[in-house]
């Protein structure tokens, strides 16, 4: 039950042992009830969620603050209640930490209604599904693994390989055109990129409708482990409340469930597989199940999950899959080759990717990309081994496609520009799915492959096709098109775009002439 709704009046207590953010606190009079908040030392700073009620006078708790200067002997307020987060209006454009301190160095909120950050999830009544794609305006995504508005879609991938890259670029792109309220929430991560979201929001002018609630990596394990909640109760106000749609972007959820695992620990409990904590699915899909549609509002979510060692098979990774409406998988192997976004074709999902949705002809084009990836998966080992000169002139055909839809697929995003030095693309579905097909129907066989690289829509190719085999047509359009954009692509750029070539450019060189 939640301790809110205990009314007795909060006691003193005192601290009997500190172990780091373990903390035992002796009672006299009143047992403070599980999840109640503590507060110790001076201005009480140091502040203690209730974990365990170890007998008839001690509690157990674990500090969301840091314990130095904590002592035995100390007293200890009892809050008489959970920790709590400011919902209302006045969050907006804000940027707040664990406890609904605001952190954006602005003056502090004045009188907002606070409200505990431990909530039921809507009951299955209330529910609702409604699907309807939510578009990004990345190639890749929209038509392979299309997102849901209302659904949870994940970036899962090892450490580096652009999640963060590519939430970001999806802030960039949705944020805007997303009528509701946006809503940031960085677990465990670095503290730099908090700080440079915040200014790169403040500077696309969308901060107004949008909150960010930070618990990094400097933080302690209870701090990290309770910011989800945070967020998600000034989501579940704007969805409940002021019926709004909500979008929810989560960096990174594998940190919450690390998070988890650091507090079971410190509390003693017996970790279970690779040494998660025996509670992880619960923990887990309590905050999961609370990112839930309801007859009032959607709430979307994107969530970042890091692979460890990428391990798809990792029991975090596992349970995460599992609460998933889209998963988008981004490689290693295509990130070392310069291919971004990253995502893997064949291992990333949607299930809005059925014809009833997207229509038949979306869904037949993302069949024939997913059937051309495959024997194009199958037959490197054979090119690897043999050339490609030992392929049927069909199978090497399969092989030119699908090298031009992958590059096809790659995009510039607006955040990395100023790595890349290429300016941004937003990709509308319809000329996303022209582009793959006009590839499929071999309209740019004898286009160079880098003449699809980094572009945003197919008619951008003609900018950079080779003088020899383009029509005359192309040609004195290709002169007419040296935009900077254009003159920036082909010499080698800093990202590891010239990489992929050393075999497979040979290959693809040796079939085009
Ligand atoms: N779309 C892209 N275009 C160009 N470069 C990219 C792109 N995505 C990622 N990168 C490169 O990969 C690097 C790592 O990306 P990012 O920080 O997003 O990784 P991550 O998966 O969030 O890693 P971590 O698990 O460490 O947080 C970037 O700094 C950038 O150099
Ligand atoms: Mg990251």
């Amino acid at each position: 039950m939640l301790a809110q709704e205990t009314v007795k009046p909060p006691s003193l207590g005192v601290i009997v042992s500190v172990r780091g953010s373990v903390v035992d606190v002796r009672f006299d009079e009143h047992l403070p009830p599980i999840y109640s908040v503590l507060r110790a030392g001076d201005k009480g700073k140091i502040v203690i969620e209730v974990l365990a009620q170890l007998d008839a006078r001690h509690v157990r708790g674990i500090a969301l603050t840091p314990t130095q200067g904590l002592a035995r002997g100390m007293a200890v307020q009892d809050t008489g209640g959970p920790l709590k987060v400011p919902v209302g209006k006045e969050v907006l454009s804000r940027m707040f930490d664990v406890f609904g301190n605001v952190i954006d160095r602005g003056a502090a909120l004045s009188d907002c209604q606070w409200r505990s950050v431990h909530q039921p999830p809507p009951p299955l009544a209330r529910r609702s599904t409604k699907s309807e794609v939510f578009e990004t305006g990345i190639k890749a995504i929209d038509v392979l693994m299309p997102l849901e508005r209302g659904g949870k879609a994940g970036l899962f991938g090892g450490a580096g390989v652009g999640k963060t890259v590519l939430l970001t670029e999806m802030i960039h792109n949705m944020v805007g055109q997303h009528e509701g309220v946006s809503i940031f929430c960085g677990i465990g991560e670095r503290c730099r990129e908090g700080e440079e979201l915040y200014q790169q929001m403040k500077d696309a002018g969308v901060l107004p409708n949008m909150v960010m609630v930070f618990g990094q990596m400097n933080e302690p394990p209870g701090a990290r482990f309770r910011v989800g909640h945070a967020a998600l109760t000034m989501a579940e106000y704007f969805r409940d409340d002021e019926h709004r749609d909500v979008l929810l972007l989560i960096d990174n959820i594998f940190r919450f469930i690390q998070a988890g695992m650091e507090v079971s620990g410190l509390m003693g409990q017996m970790p279970s597989r690779l040494g998660y904590q025996p509670t992880m699915g619960t923990e887990l899909s309590r905050l999961e199940e609370r990112i839930a549609n309801t007859d009032t509002g959607a709430i979307t979510s994107i969530q970042a999950v890091y692979v460890p060692a990428d391990d798809f098979t990792d029991p975090a990774a596992v349970h995460t899959f599992s609460h998933l409406s889209a998963s988008i998988v981004l490689s290693r192997k295509r990130a070392s080759e310069g291919l971004f976004p990253a995502v893997d074709p064949l291992q990333s999902n949607s299930k809005m990717a059925t014809p009833g949705i997207v229509g038949a002809r979306h869904y037949a084009l993302a069949q024939e990309i997913r059937r051309t990836f495959a024997q194009y998966a199958q037959l490197k080992d054979i090119i690897s081994m043999l050339g490609l000169e030992q392929l049927s002139p069909e199978d090497r055909n399969v092989v030119a496609r699908a090298r031009r839809l992958e590059r096809f697929l790659t995009q510039p995003f607006f955040t990395t520009k100023q790595f890349t030095g290429l300016d941004g693309k937003l990709v509308s579905l319809a000329d996303a799915l022209d582009g793959c097909e006009r590839i499929l129907r071999d309209e740019f066989k004898d286009y160079p492959e880098s003449a699809l690289y980094m572009i945003g829509a197919i008619n951008e190719a003609k900018g950079k096709s080779k003088p020899g085999p383009s029509t005359a047509e192309s040609k004195s359009k290709a002169k007419a098109d040296l935009t900077p954009a254009a003159n920036a692509t082909p010499e080698p750029h800093p990202i590891p775009g010239a990489k992929p070539q050393p075999t497979l450019e040979h290959a693809g060189d040796a079939h085009e002439s």
